[in-house]
């Protein structure tokens, strides 16, 4: 099958490739550099050049706290527009199935714990990442409103916040995970984090997300969204901690409250994956963040 990951130089996507090539096939990876997707013509000509019959559409652009803060509309504008290029020449092409990484970032703001999907219209998202989390959304409505009208096969699926090796260690966009280690791993008397630690995280181990898209891609069918998590929820306090456990990190942790917490409580309701295609998260954090750990410290300093 000629299969196409946008985003597959990325995090998730290089992760998501490996596992591809891993099980025989021999995915297209479309780059940034070669086809911009926020562009039509080099989106058409991806489609051109690719053919594919399966899409994996993990282009975006994300961030952090900062970054999201820093790009509310170009977030908004860019993944808005490289998830409508794709629905719509998946249609033109005829692409058998198109699979979507939507976000944990479109749930609203106080959506009560632990997240189920039928929540995900029942109010705004927390502010800070309220136009991306708005732009992938309406994605789904995208991929809903195509599938109704046109029978294209475009599934929606909504990961917990990932962490792993190759993860985003630029301390400008990174999300909390790379951040924290980053930050342990360099520093020896203090670390300043963000906020004052009361916020709840659920974190996916990226592998375990490739495979839940894997998964979902040979089981799934459907128009209603599905969320991809492990259910646990951390207090980002006691994920710091851990953190400073793993990195052999013993100065002191200072909160900077002046910053902004986030979204207060996030956790997945992770039933629907397991009963419509069999998916279940199988990296504890603990060890997931060895992992990421030892890679991050193996990779120094040409880790991002
Ligand atoms: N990381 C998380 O915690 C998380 C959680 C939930 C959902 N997701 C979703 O998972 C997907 C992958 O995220 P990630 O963390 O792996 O992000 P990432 O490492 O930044 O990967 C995203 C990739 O998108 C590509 N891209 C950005 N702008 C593009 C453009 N204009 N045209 C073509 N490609 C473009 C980049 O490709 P190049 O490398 O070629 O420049 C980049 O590598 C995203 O859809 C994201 O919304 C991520």
């Amino acid at each position: 099958m000629r299969v196409v990951v946008t985003g597959g130089g990325g995090f998730l996507g290089s992760h998501l490739v490996e596992q591809l090539r891993q099980r025989g096939d021999d995915p297209f990876v479309a780059r940034r550099a070669d086809y911009d997707l926020t562009r039509w013509d080099d989106a058409e000509r991806l489609f051109r050049d690719a053919q594919p019959e399966l899409v994996f559409h993990l282009a975006a652009e994300v961030g952090g706290i900062g970054a999201n803060r820093a790009n509310p509309g170009r977030y908004w504008y860019a993944n808005l527009m490289m998830g409508a290029h794709v629905l719509e020449l998946s249609r033109l092409n005829g692409v058998g199935k198109v699979v979507t990484a939507g976000t944990v970032c479109a749930y609203p703001k106080f959506t009560p714990v632990p997240f189920s999907e039928d929540d995900l219209w029942n109010g705004y998202p927390e502010e800070t990442n309220a136009p991306y989390g708005i732009a992938k959304k309406s994605v789904l409505v995208g991929a809903q409103s195509y599938r109704a009208q046109y029978g294209t096969n475009a599934i929606f699926l909504l990961p917990a916040n990932l962490y792993g090796p190759r993860d985003n260690f630029d301390l400008q966009t990174s999300h909390v995970i790379p951040a924290l280690i980053r930050k342990m791993v360099a520093a020896e008397d203090e670390v300043v984090l963000w906020g004052d630690g009361s916020p709840t995280r659920e974190f996916l181990y990226v592998d375990d997300c490739a495979e839940g898209l894997l998964l979902a891609a040979d089981r799934y069918d459907g128009a209603e969204p599905v969320n991809l998590g492990t259910s646990e929820e951390i207090s980002i306090r006691d994920l710091a901690e851990l953190v400073a456990e793993l990195t052999g990190f013993g100065g002191e942790i200072v909160w900077d409250a002046s910053m902004p917490n986030g979204q207060p409580r996030r956790s997945l309701d992770v039933s629907r994956a397991k009963q419509l295609f069999g998916f279940e998260a199988r990296t504890s954090l603990r060890d997931g963040l060895a992992r990421t750990i030892e890679w991050y410290r193996a990779s120094l300093p040409v880790a991002r």
